[in-house]
Order: structure tokens, then sequence, then C-alpha cells
């Protein structure tokens, strides 16, 4: 006896359908065997599966079981298949009977037949609403993912249980409507405010500028002068996300299985700031069971290295792909997986390891060996992808202890906002929404500078030896700090506070 069962498995941060095809031989000696390029976790469901059957009143037939889950050139993972097995065992052997209309199962099974929640039902129930637009299909899914479910109402139907999910197939219980908890819009994480840093005024203008272009930006500066207290705070000038970045932010935290409960869809910009000593797969992702890294759930938010120059080579090497094209590729046994890693990097660092290197005050005790070496880490390339680069210098005592009044996150925030508006009218249509993410080939279109601004960009350009791909981000900060002044045209005061903010190329 045969039965054919739908079901949805995660591939990077796309769902593919499977099929789980169950056949039983009655008269074959008892086996249970799972073909189909499964990984161990879809192994083990054979122990749970049997068990959960027995536990809600089945019987788990003795005879010979062949479930083979289709396309077989997919690798299949985690222990979603659980249920569309159960399902499948108990169809074929004639237990339980459905109509034959399209119906998807997702869910991983306990021992005592709980349906248990799974990474990735954002994007799953996100494909359902759009398979939904041409045909009638349905999904039982974990209850425990009801947070996550971003779709039609009656399509997708969250259980608890085997047990009740047979009910609900045969018709013997009816389905109670269920509410999906609103999307929560207040993060309720510990805030930093702008007007805890004392003085500092010039790093702070230039976290404004990347905060609203969302440039990536490198601070250095001597030991305790406030440069991760200011990365700290970036997140609290950041508006919120729009409802595509949201979308596309939340998915990566379902498929991460970090999507907390009761929260719907992530608004607020996501902070990582992964330690240096943290490992490359999972600052990068990957690994045997593929994960996005902390740079894919830095996604639309920030990802603050500090103490850039102790991360490792490779590790600062790998970012330069997620720099240039926003993702990043891993290669794995046979093929690759990419993941979004768009991301608004925050380097800090101090200017040598001792960390007084330039100071007016104090005398750095490195070698020349050991400053080569530590500037070796910053290579060319990782330098030529930053768009501003600023020096947080020591500040006055008096300044510190004096507590002038300081301009707080909300007065910032309030002005960055009004920058992303007027990107996000100017940008209405196109794949992007920052001034950072100009393409090559809008660049002159989006970035209209005057004759004087234009001449002035060219000879300082010759006179530090700029990159082509230096000349265009400072073209692009510029545009921000014209955005900034609400100007449409670029003029030299842009252009030169660009241009500021690469002198540490030198
Ligand atoms: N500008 C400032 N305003 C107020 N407090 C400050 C400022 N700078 C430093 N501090 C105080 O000093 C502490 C250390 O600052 P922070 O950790 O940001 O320094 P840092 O520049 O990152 O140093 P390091 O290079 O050693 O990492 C802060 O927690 C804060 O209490
Ligand atoms: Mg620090
Ligand atoms: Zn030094």
């Amino acid at each position: 006896m045969f039965a054919k069962i739908k079901s949805l498995c995660m591939n990077g941060l796309d769902p593919i359908p499977i099929d789980v095809e169950v056949d039983i031989h009655r008269s074959s000696l008892p086996s249970f065997s799972i073909v189909g390029l499964p990984d161990a976790a879809v192994q083990e469901a054979k122990e749970r599966v049997r068990s959960s059957i027995r536990n809600a009143g089945f019987t788990f037939p003795l005879a010979r079981i062949i479930v083979n889950l289709a396309p077989a050139d997919v690798k299949k993972e985690g222990s979603g298949f659980d249920l569309p097995i159960a399902i499948g065992i108990l169809k074929a052997s004639e237990q339980i009977q459905f109509s034959d209309d399209p119906i998807y199962f997702v869910g991983e099974l306990s021992l005592d037949g709980k349906v248990r929640q799974i990474p990735g039902m954002l994007p799953m129930t996100i494909h359902l609403d759009t398979i939904q637009k041409s045909s009638s299909v349905a999904m039982y899914c974990p209850w425990e993912n009801l947070h996550e479910i971003y779709a039609r109402k009656n399509t997708v139907y969250p259980i608890k249980t085997l047990t009740e999910t047979i009910a609900f197939l045969s018709g013997t219980k009816k389905y109670i409507d269920y509410a999906v908890p609103e999307e929560e819009l207040v993060d309720d994480s510990e805030t930093f405010d702008f007007a805890e840093v004392a003085g500092q005024d010039f790093a702070k203008r230039a976290l404004e500028v990347a905060a609203s272009g969302f440039h990536n930006i490198m601070m250095a500066g001597p030991p305790g002068t406030g440069k991760t207290m200011l990365a700290k705070r970036l997140c609290s000038i950041l508006p919120f996300m729009n409802e595509n970045e949201a979308i596309e932010v939340t998915k990566i935290y379902s498929i991460s299985g970090l999507l907390p409960s009761g929260k719907r869809l992530i608004k607020k910009r996501p902070f990582r700031s992964p330690h240096h000593s943290a490992s490359y797969v999972s600052i990068v992702g990957g690994g045997a069971t593929p994960k996005p890294g902390e740079i894919t759930l830095a996604h639309r938010g920030i990802l603050f290295l500090d103490e850039f120059p102790e991360f490792r080579k490779d590790v600062i090497n790998m970012l330069r792909q997620p720099l240039e094209d926003g993702q990043v590729t891993i290669a794995r046994m046979k093929s690759t997986i990419s993941y979004p890693a768009r991301f608004l990097l925050v380097a800090a660092m101090n200017p040598c390891p001792c960390g007084f290197f330039g100071d007016s005050h104090k005398e750095c005790t490195c070698s020349s060996s050991q400053l080569l070496r530590y500037k070796a880490k910053l290579s060319g390339p990782i330098m030529d992808r930053m768009d501003i680069v600023t020096e947080v210098q020591r500040i006055e005592a008096s300044t510190m202890i004096k507590g002038r009044k300081q301009e707080s996150s909300a007065e910032i925030s309030a002005r960055v906002l009004k920058t992303h508006q007027i990107q996000q009218e100017r940008y209405r249509g196109e794949t992007f929404f920052f001034n950072s993410d100009i393409p090559a080939k809008t660049l002159h279109q989006y970035c209209l500078a005057n004759e004087e601004a234009k001449a002035f960009l060219e000879k300082i350009s010759q006179r530090m030896h700029l990159s082509g791909r230096a000349i265009t981000r400072a073209l692009k900060v510029a545009r921000t700090i014209a955005d900034m002044r609400a100007s449409e045209m670029i003029e030299v005061q842009d252009i030169a506070e660009a241009l500021q903010y690469r002198f540490r190329d030198h």
C-alpha cells in the first residue's frame, strides 16, 4: 500500500517542496527505512515516528516500510519530516483517510506524540501563500510556531499533537480559529543613549552619516576614549526597517530558530557583535547542517567588530565579498549555498597594539615589526571598502567631568529618519534602499554634483591616489551628506566632508 504526503524543507533561505512517499509491504519481514538523501536528524525520525504513532492510539504496522523523500538530489535536513512520515504511514496502512486536496505537513514529533517547533516556519508559510494564489492548499504546522505564520487565514493550521492532527483531518474535530500574535514593534532589550557619551562630536557626526546612508565605518583611537560605547549606541539612531526588510530579516531568524516567541516580525535592526575569538563558521555561516553566521544575522542591521585587527585574517578577508555584494556564498560538499549579508559594518580598533601610536601625550611602545604585523591585518582591499574612517581622540578631562548636556539618540534619530525618507522617495521602484547601495550604472544619475564639486573631487582623488572604488564610495557618502541637509545637488562642502573620512588611507 502506498501514500504520498507533501512537505517542505529549507535550502538556505528558500523552502523546497518535498514528497514523502510511503510504501508498506505486509508480506515482507518487518523493517523501516528512509531513503532519499536524509541527514542524521531525518534518520532519527524512525524512533520518534514509531513511538508517537503508538502513543496516539494507532498501530505501527508490522511490515516492510520504505519512506522515500523526493526529489532525491536535495539533501534533507532537520526533524520537520516526522509529522509527514507519521501521517504517510497511517494513510498507507489505511488507519486514516482524508481528502486528496494538497495538504502540506511539517513538524517534529516527540515520543509521546506532541508536535514540536521547527526552524524556518516563516519562509515556509510565505511560500505557501504564493502557491495559494494559484491553487487551494493547506498546511499543518507546529502550534509552537504560531508567531511565525505569515499567510492567509484558513491556509495554515497550527496543531499541538499527532492525535489532534488526525482528528482535524478526519473531521471528527472542527478547527477552532486562532489569532496570530500581533507584530511587536517595541523591543525591550537594553537601550543605550548617545547622551551618555561626553564630547566626541566628530565621531558622533561620522556615525550619524553612517546611519543616514547605511555606510560602513571604522573608528580608531587610543584605549578608553569611547569607541565601544559609541558603536553600541549606533542602533539607537537607526530607524526601524521597512516591511520588505523586516520580512527578509525575520526569515533569517526563523531558519536559525532564533525568532523570539510572540514576535511575528522583527522591525528593529539587528545588532550583532561577535567576539574576535569566535570561530570562522560561526561568523561566516555554514557547517555540517548549514546555518547562517553572524554576518547574515546582522543583515539589514549592524555588524560590530570590536578590536578589529584581533579577528582572524581569514575572517577579515572573507568580509570582502559581503561588503561588495551584500551576500555570502558558502561552499558545500557538492553545492554552494548563499545567504544575504547586507550589514552596516562598524569596526573599532586601537591605532597599534599598545594603543598609543600617534597619541600626543603617551609614547607608543610597540616595535616596528609589531606595528607592521598589526597593519598587515588591515589589507588594502578591506580599507578600500570602508566608507568612513574616523579617529576617536582622547577627550579633555574637563569635558568628561563638567557633564555638558549632550544630544540624545531621539534627537539624532529624528534627523536620520528624514534622510532615510528622502532616500526611500528617490529609490522608489529600485531594488535598493540606501545611498551606499547605488549601483554603478545609476551612480551619476543619482549622485548629481555641481561642476565645482566635481573638479574638487577629481583634484583631491588624484592627490590622494584614491582607487576607483574609493572615489565611488566617497561620492556616495557625499550623496548622504547632501541628503542630510536636504539638498539634491552635491556641493563642495559635501565632497570635502566625505573625503575627510578617507584621510586615514594615508
Ligand atoms: N566620551 C566618553 N563619554 C563618557 N564616558 C566615556 C567616554 N569615553 C570613555 N568613557 C568611559 O570609559 C569606559 C570605556 O570606554 P570604551 O570601552 O568605549 O573605550 P574604547 O575606546 O572602546 O577603549 P578600548 O580601545 O580599550 O576598547 C566607558 O564604559 C565609559 O564609562
Ligand atoms: Mg573598546
Ligand atoms: Zn603602540
